[in-house]
């Protein structure tokens, strides 16, 4: 019997690393391309939204790049007018591929904050005599720089009727709130006047606030050699004139002629009226309207104008409607741009009341000559004797 031989099988022996390598070896090249092949974060900047204008780069848009690189960092984009840009960005995968994303990217318009208040076109100071009225709100007027129109208004204490010097501020607030101030001095001056304590005109010489004098004799104001009538200043109930004075009536006839030689016919309605004729008339008014109203447009006997023979009513001495008829208009329009070449002032022009005592009389004319005529027309804005000399016009009680 045989038994088998048990052949001894010899087993080679293996390397037991080589399999842990390889596998190593296979998740080291997985690795790699798996990290080769790792998608781009682009981590984009908080700020995507700037002025109009501004040109922004690409390189702004972003924080952080993860797993590759920015492309086209240096590329802008910019906008002159608010809205969106869409801007691509560009990175490049590690294997050299370009990837894209895309943001939107805002410019705004700037506003710039108005923190520049108005500017106040106003005067300095203002100066006006004790008694009279003033309008300080005249030709005052606030702009901002935005063009806005503001409205102005006075800050401060002040009293046109209590004589003082009064520091008050012109206001104006644009809508931003913004608000300026200028300052004026509006100073209300003391009348020195020659008058009695009855009221009564008393012969000497007086200064005015503008620095004329005022000299009065035989119970007759003048300045400059000018007669002054009016509700300050009356005339000797005696004084007497011709119809005209003969200055008066040699400018009138030159006037007149210039006048027709422009197609205008002008008339004499009432010159010379006495301080009877005057008393009649003024009589008259006050029984019509009352006392109150006569004053505002006639004067009590021995104030008018009238009684020194150079006052003159031209065309018409009726009001308002008379006015409305054209060829009366025509002719006083020609009086109001050309009687000061002859000598003539406006005496009683509009909005002037609060010095002359009177409502506008676009009829009356006082002869004064060419000198004080040319200053007073003032290129149509006519000046009052009143405001010129520096004195009023109001009653004290006492009439001639
Ligand atoms: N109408 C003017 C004021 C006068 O009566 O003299
Ligand atoms: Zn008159």
């Amino acid at each position: 019997m045989s038994y088998p031989r048990y052949r001894k099988v010899r087993r080679k022996r293996r390397n037991p690393f080589i399999p842990a390598v390889l596998i190593a070896f296979l998740l080291v090249i997985l690795g790699a391309v798996l990290f080769l092949l790792q998608e781009p974060v682009i981590v984009l900047s908080d700020q995507v939204k700037f002025p109009v204008g501004t040109s922004v780069t690409v390189r702004e848009l972003v924080l952080e790049v993860q797993n590759g690189v920015l492309f086209n960092g240096e590329e802008s984009i910019c906008r002159t007018e608010a809205g969106t840009e869409r801007a691509v960005i560009q990175v490049k995968n590690r294997l050299g591929g370009i990837y894209e994303e895309s943001v939107t990217v805002t410019f705004y318009e700037i506003v710039i904050p108005d923190t520049t208040p108005p500017v106040i076109t106003a005067p300095d100071s203002v100066e006006i005599l004790e008694g009279q009225s003033v309008d300080l709100m005249q030709g005052v007027s606030a702009v901002d720089d935005s063009g806005e129109v503001c409205s102005v208004a006075i800050s401060g204490e002040y009293d046109p009727a209590v004589p003082g010097v009064y520091h008050v501020f012109y206001v104006a607030a644009d809508s931003a709130g913004n608000v300026a101030k200028k300052p004026l001095t509006f100073t209300v001056k003391k009348l020195i006047l020659p008058f009695d304590e009855n009221g009564k005109l008393v012969d000497g010489t007086y200064t005015t606030v503008k620095g004329f004098q005022i000299v009065v004799e035989g119970g007759m104001a003048r300045v400059e050699g000018h007669v002054i009538a009016n509700k300050s200043f009356a005339l000797p109930k005696t004084y007497t004139s011709a119809w005209m004075t003969a200055e008066t009536s040699a400018a009138y006839n030159q006037m007149k002629n210039a006048a027709q030689a422009d197609g205008i016919t002008l008339s004499v309605k009432s010159a010379y009226r006495s301080w009877n004729d005057q008393n009649w008339i003024f009589n008259d008014y006050v029984r019509r309207d009352g006392v109150e109203k006569a004053e505002t447009y006639s004067a009590r006997p021995g104030h008018s104008e009238h009684q020194t023979g150079m006052g003159l009513d031209l065309v018409t001495s009726d009001s308002i409607e008379a006015r409305e008829n054209a060829a009366v208009k025509a002719a006083l329009d020609w009086l109001n741009q050309n009687a000061y070449k002859y000598g003539f002032i406006l005496r009683y022009p509009e909005g002037k009341t609060g010095e002359t005592g009177y409502i506008y009389e676009p009829w009356h004319y006082r002869y004064v000559g060419q000198a004080l005529a040319s200053t007073l027309y003032n290129n149509g804005d006519w000046i009052t004797m009143e405001s010129y000399y520096g004195f009023d016009s109001m009653y004290r009680g006492y009439t001639n």
